[in-house]
C-alpha cells in the first residue's frame, strides 16, 4: 500500500528543512519572485510549465512590457498573444492565459481571485497552479502537486501506490497537505519543493547528497530512489510525417491559419501536406519549379514529427487568374512577405526554417 514503511517525517521538521534549504539553496532570479502581484505570479507559472526557465525570463519580460496588467491582456487579440508567445510551446497555455485574462476582467472586476478554489474555475488554471499562485501571492496553505513535486514527495515518503490512479493521486495530495507549514512559509516552501524536483530530486540522478530531506527519506535509506514515483500508464509516443508547403510567388510566400483545435491551434503555418508529396507524388498541376528541403524533427507531447519542407516557386509573372486556383486549393491563408510571416504567431520549427533558410 501507500504508505511509507518508516515512520512519516513530523510535518513542521520536514517543511523547515525545505524552506530553510530553499532559502539559501534554492532559485531566486525567477521571473515571479520579488512580487506578490497575482497577475506576475500567474504569468510567470504558466510560462514557466513545462518551458526551462532561461527560455521564460525574455518571453516574461515581453509578455509584461506589451500587457503591463490583466486588463491589456484581456483586450488585445488573440492573434497578438500568440504572436509574443511563438516559440514557448504548448500553444493552449497562450489561448487559456487570453480567455482566463477575459474572464478575471469580465468576471472577477479585473481583480485575481484570492483563494485557490476559485483561481481553479478560471481557464488554464489547475488545482497545482492555483495552489502555487494562492501560496506565492497570500501565503494560503495549499499543496502543489506537479510532476517534479510528486516525484520528491514520492521518494520521501516511500509512497509505492500507482499514481496514474485517481485515488491514489488524490491520498499523496492530501499527506502533501498534512506536510504544510505555517502560512509566511508558504512561498518558500512552495519554491523550495520545486527547486528540489528540478535540482536535486532529479528523475535520473538524484543528489541524494545534497538533499535537505535524506534524514528520513524513504527512497534513499533504500538506495532505489529510481523505484519512485510508480506510475503505470504511460503515454504511447507514435510518428507522423508531413510536407510543409512553402510557397513562393516573388517577395511573398503564403501563410495559413491551422484549425482551432488540435496541434498549432490558431497559429499562422505553412500549408500541411501528406508526406509522399515532397517526393513529388500527388503534387498539384501548378507552375513553377519545387525542391524538397532538408527535413526538420519536431517532438510534441504524444508524437514525434518529420516535417519535410517543399518549397514551391511560382514563375514571377504568373497572372492572378493562375494564382487565384491555387489559392482556393489552399484554403483560408494570406501572401505575407517574410519579415511579416516572421512577425506572426508561428509554430517554433516554422519559425526557425524561414528565419534560417536563404532566399524568400
Ligand atoms: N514551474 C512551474 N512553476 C515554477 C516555479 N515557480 N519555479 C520553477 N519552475 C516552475
Amino acid at each position: 500500500m501507500p504508505e511509507a514503511l518508516t515512520s512519516p517525517p513530523a510535518a513542521g521538521d520536514f517543511a523547515q528543512r525545505v524552506v530553510d534549504w530553499q532559502r539559501q539553496h534554492g532559485r531566486h532570479g525567477l521571473p515571479g519572485q520579488g512580487t506578490r502581484d497575482p497577475y506576475r505570479v500567474w504569468l510567470s507559472e504558466v510560462m514557466l510549465q513545462q518551458t526551462q526557465v532561461s527560455t521564460v525570463l525574455g518571453y516574461y519580460a515581453r509578455f509584461l512590457q506589451r500587457f503591463p496588467d490583466v486588463g491589456a491582456l484581456a483586450q488585445a487579440p488573440v492573434d497578438e498573444v500568440l504572436a509574443l508567445w511563438s516559440g514557448l510551446g504548448y500553444y493552449s497555455r497562450a489561448r487559456h492565459l487570453h480567455r482566463c485574462a477575459q474572464a478575471v476582467a469580465q468576471g472577477h472586476g479585473g481583480v485575481f481571485p484570492r483563494d485557490s478554489a476559485t483561481l481553479q474555475t478560471l481557464p488554464g488554471i489547475g488545482p497545482s497552479t492555483a495552489a502555487a499562485i494562492a501560496a506565492f501571492c497570500h501565503g494560503e496553505r495549499a499543496a502543489i502537486l506537479d510532476g517534479n513535486v510528486k516525484r520528491v514527495l514520492a521518494r520521501a515518503l516511500g509512497y509505492a501506490a500507482d499514481l496514474a490512479v485517481p485515488t491514489h493521486e488524490r491520498a499523496l495530495w492530501r499527506r502533501a497537505q498534512a506536510l504544510l507549514p505555517g502560512s509566511a512559509d508558504m512561498p518558500a516552501y512552495t519554491q523550495g519543493l520545486m527547486d528540489l524536483g528540478a535540482q536535486v530530486c532529479t528523475l535520473r540522478r538524484p543528489a541524494c547528497g545534497s538533499c535537505p530531506l535524506r534524514r528520513d527519506c524513504v527512497a534513499h535509506a533504500r538506495d532505489r530512489p529510481q523505484d519512485f514515483p510508480v506510475k503505470t500508464r504511460r503515454v504511447k509516443r507514435s510518428r507522423r510525417a508531413s510536407t510543409l508547403l512553402w510557397l513562393c510567388a516573388g517577395p511573398h510566400l503564403w501563410l495559413t491559419k491551422r484549425p482551432e483545435r488540435g496541434v498549432w491551434a490558431g497559429l499562422w503555418s505553412l500549408p500541411e501536406w501528406p508526406a509522399e508529396r515532397a517526393a513529388g507524388v500527388g503534387l498539384p498541376d501548378w507552375p513553377g519549379q519545387w525542391q524538397a528541403l532538408p527535413p526538420v524533427e519536431h517532438a510534441l507531447t504524444h508524437f514525434d514529427w518529420t516535417l519535410q519542407p517543399l518549397r514551391w516557386t511560382l514563375p514571377k509573372d504568373v497572372p492572378a487568374t493562375e494564382r487565384a486556383p491555387i489559392e482556393d486549393t489552399l484554403g483560408a491563408g494570406r501572401w505575407v512577405t517574410r519579415d511579416e510571416a516572421l512577425a506572426m504567431g508561428l509554430p517554433a520549427p516554422v519559425r526557425r526554417l524561414l528565419s534560417e533558410a536563404s532566399g524568400s
